[in-house]
């Protein structure tokens, strides 16, 4: 079962930027951790970032074809991506959307999600914890299908 592991602008700056709210783990250690946690849940992953928005639908568009589910976190373009949100909807598989802060607890644009329009869970403010869950999630979701 393959899923994709996509990540949106700034997010190569994991650990360097603005630690106290982003915390000191790099992307890199991210990576790994879910490479790790995808191997135990018999999970495959696709894990990509990008700055560029039309990269990341255009991945979208690849795991339409080739994945059992997808995990997100656009980063800024939640608050701002219609065209993810579309890409999104001509997927057919379970989406979970990630937030390493709770952004709930921040600017108020940060409040609104256009992902969340598609999304089937969304988890925020958990630090890079999230990733993990959401992949024992998808896992979860993909295992009720079959
Ligand atoms: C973020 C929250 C977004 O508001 C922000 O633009 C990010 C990261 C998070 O993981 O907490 O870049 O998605």
């Amino acid at each position: 079962r393959l899923v994709y592991v996509l990540n949106g602008p700034n997010l190569n700056l994991l650990g360097k930027r603005q630690p106290h709210i982003y915390g000191s783990e790099t992307l890199a250690d991210v990576e790994a951790s879910c490479r790790a946690l995808a191997t135990e849940l018999g999970l495959e992953i696709r894990f990509h970032q990008s700055n560029r928005e039309y990269e990341i639908i255009d991945w979208i568009h690849e795991a339409r074809e080739t994945a059992s589910g997808l995990v997100i976190n656009p980063a800024a373009f939640t608050h701002t991506s219609v065209a993810i949100l579309d890409a999104l909807n001509a997927f057919d598989a379970p989406v979970i959307e990630v937030h390493i802060s709770n952004v709930h607890k921040r600017e108020a644009f940060r409040h609104h999600s256009y992902v969340s329009l598609r999304a089937d869970g969304v988890i925020a403010g958990l630090g890079t914890q999230g990733y993990g869950l959401a992949l024992r999630r998808l896992a979860q979701l993909i295992a009720a299908k079959a």
